[in-house]
């Protein structure tokens, strides 16, 4: 008796594809590299959900006709990445509030014949902080970078309250299109792009320092958009949303001056997570050791592509 139990257990967690098994997948070009299967078909497991998570390598030219495919498949829903993020929302049938300010989306569900879209970084990033939260209240943040990923960041910053953004970027016409679009759209009127001129004295002056940026990414490992470590000190959070290194150049620096430091990892697993949650329109949490072994599996994953 007892040990039939405990077969069943087990064996509703393994994964195995019947007639009722949910299709989710993730559509992007390129996508082989993507961390979605391995985290999804984790999730799958560890909530013994029917399902099973695939990569698509869907070019733009082709994404029109696979979103409108996905009703006639029965997917149950689907990731978009880049280069789809934006261009998604033009072939959908309904579009979430927040997608819709944002502006992206990285989400579709799809429900009785319907495509809808969502956007889960920003739900991720603020979940990714745990207890960091608070720190956010009526910080000065500075954000390098103002491209899709910065325009999620700076909605979460929004919602949690900070007192000011100031925004450093290569193209420094992009920051200040972003400053303008957080300052109409997401109500936090104390956003201005930063100028060459003032970035090491808004650096050095900042709460919280964070990195949208794919500067610094494996394998460019020994680049990192702050050129003056020392801007970095005691009592400032640095957050660098690159997951791979584990810690990039930046938050190599930032730590040796005394700063705290996170990084990516979380945000894509709670990204993920909130996915999750609307395709399954559920509440499924992550207990600290779900989260510590989702993140050893995803780092392994990612030293296996190395
Ligand atoms: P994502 O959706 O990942 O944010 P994106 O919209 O292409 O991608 O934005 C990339 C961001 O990284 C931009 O802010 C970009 O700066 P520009 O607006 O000047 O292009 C920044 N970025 C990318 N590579 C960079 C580099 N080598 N040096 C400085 N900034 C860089």
């Amino acid at each position: 008796m007892f040990h039939s139990q405990v077969f069943l257990r087990c064996w509703k967690k393994v994964s195995f594809v019947d007639a009722k098994t949910g299709l989710y997948g993730v559509f992007g070009d390129p996508v082989g590299h993507s961390l979605s299967p391995v985290l999804h078909n984790w999730f799958m497991r560890r909530f013994g959900i029917n399902g099973v998570y695939m990569a698509f390598a869907i070019s733009a030219d082709r994404l029109q006709k696979a979103i409108q495919a996905l009703p006639t498949l029965g997917f149950v829903g689907v990731n978009l990445t880049i280069p789809h993020k934006e261009a998604v929302l033009a072939y959908v049938d309904h579009c979430d509030l927040q997608a819709e300010i944002i502006g992206a989306a990285n989400t579709i569900r799809i429900v009785d014949n319907r495509v809808d879209a969502y956007v889960t970084d920003a739900d991720g990033f603020v979940l990714s902080l745990h207890k960091q939260q608070q720190r956010f209240h009526n910080a000065s943040v500075v954000m390098l970078g103002a491209g899709g990923a910065a325009r999620s960041i700076a909605y979460a910053l929004a919602r949690l309250q900070v007192a000011r953004l100031a925004i450093i970027n290569r193209t420094y016409s992009r920051a200040e299109s972003l400053a303008r679009f957080v300052r109409e759209r997401f109500q936090l009127p104390d956003t201005k792009a930063l100028p060459e001129g003032e970035q090491l004295e808004g650096l050095s002056s900042a709460d919280i320092v964070i990195n949208t940026t794919s500067v610094g990414m494996y394998p460019y490992t020994s680049e990192s958009l702050v050129k003056d470590p020392r801007v970095f000190h005691n009592g400032q959070l640095v957050y660098d949303l690159i997951y791979n290194p584990s810690a990039t150049r930046l938050l190599h620096d930032a730590r040796r001056n005394g700063a705290e430091i996170q990084n990516g990892l979380d945000m894509l697993i709670y990204q993920g997570l909130v996915s999750l949650n609307i395709w399954r329109q559920d509440t499924y949490e992550l207990r600290a050791a779900d989260l510590q072994e989702l993140r050893q599996v995803l780092t392994q994953e990612l030293a296996a592509h190395e």
